[in-house]
């Protein structure tokens, strides 16, 4: 096997399979997310990306994307079903998120992450070249580090969270906490999303494991583990062009007069996900409708909640719930022609989603917790003449970069519908000046600075990333 300098592991592959039309599964790059983010490295080091292509069976052999090699992880249907669907998404999802839902605890569920995790460890260990780069992604693949190091001990490993890492009064709950933290422990660089969630691992740390730690550094073994905040972003010049692009513009106009010329565009666009928040937004809306605040006629809600994880039980009852309500509120407040919320269960292309963000004079991300929230910068990236007003939750890791946006809890009604007004009743400077102070926040905190930041923090010889990011 041709070995890398650079490994990246990630539970998904990027890449989108998808049906040609000749009917045949094509593959191709994945839109937005950590490969573009990666791209400007890629092009200069031999990478490979090691990931699950998302079907079951054997893996399928995939050419490279982007001059980086795909290397793909076969997971069968009782591996997704119990690391994905179960430990992954029913256990850890939940329990990271402030238990919003009840995370599931099951042993068969252990054994298939334990599992499944060592067989991402070996095609990482097989991947990569002598003291390479290995960079593991995400709360699928908590024990890669660990299980790597015990393979490997020549390679450089880092460890990135995207999600939240909860207090330790949750984190507390896990039957498998000290083998959960051991396996993170592994990397040389542990990676948060916020200054909170390093503070929470380090308080575990010595809660669970009884070892020296401070917010910054943990000792264990006889090694030093670094910990810290990188907020990931997004590829802000990427989402400029495409949101001044002509086609995007003229999809832009379309899709307003499609909605009726109305004078305000309220937008959301979440996974359905019982953490983003989706039922408390549809409430606080239809009261402001009821109490006479939001005529429906002047203001339009569209609603994307792109569909998600449909097998796990709890996402599919979210599903019936919101699906139930937007029914009640369109029946209740909608007229023929004009409903209320424009509900849309389904993906977008990143172009339709970048016309949709220049409609929207108003972007309500209003998760109960998240660990940054993308749609947010999104968003403020396509805004290119700075209007647009962000509501966003308190609870997003983008809040803490964005504290110019209209912020919310949205746990607290009464407070989402004032602020939702306050948004839609703001003066165009008041809107504006607060958009163009996010917009360069965003310039310099790109994924660019953030792929940077982190590898030179990880490789501190400085020779690896230097090289890497040149
Ligand atoms: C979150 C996670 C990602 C995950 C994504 C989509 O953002 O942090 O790791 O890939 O959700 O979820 P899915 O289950 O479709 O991979």
């Amino acid at each position: 096997m041709r070995q890398s300098s650079l490994v990246v592991v990630a539970n998904r592959l990027p890449v989108d399979d998808s049906v040609a039309r000749d009917g045949a599964c094509e593959w191709r790059r994945s839109p937005g997310g950590l490969v573009s983010a990666l791209h400007p490295i890629l092009q200069h080091t031999p990478a490979t990306w090691v990931g699950w292509a998302g079907g079951t069976g054997p893996a399928p052999s995939l050419p490279d994307i982007d001059g980086v090699r795909m290397h793909t992880v076969a997971l069968s249907h009782e591996d997704i079903r119990d690391h994905y669907e179960g430990f992954a998404n029913a256990t850890l999802w939940p329990l990271y998120h402030d238990s919003v839902e009840q995370p599931a605890y099951h042993r068969r569920w252990w054994e298939a992450y334990q599992r499944v995790n060592q067989r991402f460890a070996e095609a990482a260990a097989a991947a990569a070249e002598p003291g390479a780069l290995v960079w593991v992604q995400d709360y699928h693949l908590q024990l890669v580090p660990g299980m790597l190091r015990a393979l490997r001990p020549d390679l450089l490993i880092g460890f990135f969270l995207h999600v939240p890492f909860p207090p330790p009064e949750l984190f507390m709950q896990l039957p498998r906490r000290a083998e959960l933290m051991l396996g993170m422990l592994g990397a040389d660089l542990v990676g948060f999303q916020r200054a909170q969630a390093a503070h929470n691992f380090a308080q575990l740390a010595t809660k669970v494991l009884k070892v020296p730690a401070t917010d910054r550094r943990i000792a264990i073994d006889d090694r030093v583990v670094r910990i810290g905040a990188f907020p990931v972003s997004i590829n802000m010049s990427e989402m400029e062009s495409l949101a001044a692009r002509p086609d995007v513009l003229e999809r832009a106009r379309q899709l307003r007069s499609d909605l009726g010329d109305p004078q305000h565009v309220i937008l959301s666009v979440d996974r359905m996900d019982y953490t983003k928040g989706i039922e408390q937004r549809l409430k606080a809306y239809s009261e402001l409708i009821a109490d006479g605040h939001i005529k429906v006629r002047d203001t339009v809600m569209v609603q994307v909640a792109v569909p998600s994880r449909e097998r796990v039980e709890q996402y599919r009852i979210l599903r019936d719930r919101v699906e139930r309500e937007v029914g009640r509120i369109n029946g209740e407040f909608g007229r023929v022609g004009e409903p209320a919320i424009h509900y849309l269960n389904q993906s977008f292309s990143r172009a339709d989603l970048a016309a949709l963000y220049r409609v929207a004079d108003i972007m309500a991300v209003t998760p109960l917790r998240d660990g940054m929230n993308l749609v947010a910068k999104e968003y403020v990236a396509a805004r290119v003449d700075d209007d647009g007003a962000l509501l966003l939750s308190e609870f997003a890791g983008a809040a803490a970069e964005f504290q110019q946006a209209y912020l919310v809890n949205p746990h607290d009604l009464d407070g989402l519908k004032l602020t939702l007004m306050h948004a839609l009743e703001a003066s165009p400077t008041d809107v504006a000046d607060r958009m163009r102070s996010m917009r360069g926040h965003l310039r310099t905190h790109d994924i660019r600075a953030w792929v940077h930041g982190y590898l030179t923090a990880l490789d501190r010889t400085g020779s690896l990333a230097a090289r890497l990011t040149a």
